[in-house]
């Protein structure tokens, strides 16, 4: 799960999978394209909101997305299309391409809608981009089961 800053949507949309794939053998991480926050707990708004879904996002470190990624997992999903470009622009050839996808692709196809950064915003955002990672990462599981 890749977004800008790894304090807000992706570790999110990282707790929200792993809760609904905890019956399955997933690993789930995220990261952000971006290392002004890397080291840092999620914002506290996310916590807050994840919280109320009893998900706990306190233990996750933002870090930085790094080439890597690109051989330890399957599939990197972006939540905005800035993440998207910025990832595709890392990626070395066709395989690691054809691993990004943009989350919300998964429940609207080929619509490369973004999730909406909440940074700069109040708590409604946050609600609301908890219900959209909420029913992409439900067919995501729906998908892998
Ligand atoms: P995120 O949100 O990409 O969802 O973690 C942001 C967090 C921090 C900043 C921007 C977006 N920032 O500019 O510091």
């Amino acid at each position: 799960m890749v977004c800008l800053g790894n304090i807000c949507r992706s570790p999110l949309a990282e707790g929200i999978l792993s809760s609904k794939g905890k019956h399955l053998n997933l690993k789930v991480d995220s990261a952000g394209t971006a290392a002004y926050h890397v080291g840092k707990q999620p914002d506290i708004r996310s916590i807050d909101i994840a919280k109320k879904y009893d998900i706990d996002l306190s233990k996750q470190r933002a870090r930085q997305f790094s080439r890597a990624d690109f051989d330890e997992f399957d599939i990197i999903y972006a939540m905005d299309t800035n993440n998207y470009a910025h990832l595709i622009s890392l990626a070395s050839c066709e395989t690691e391409r054809n691993k990004i996808i943009m989350i919300l692709n998964k429940i609207n196809p080929n619509s490369y809608q973004s999730v909406p950064d909440p940074y700069y915003g109040g708590k409604n955002g946050f609600q609301e981009v908890y219900n959209m990672l909420d029913k992409a990462c439900e067919k995501i599981i729906q998908n892998i089961e």
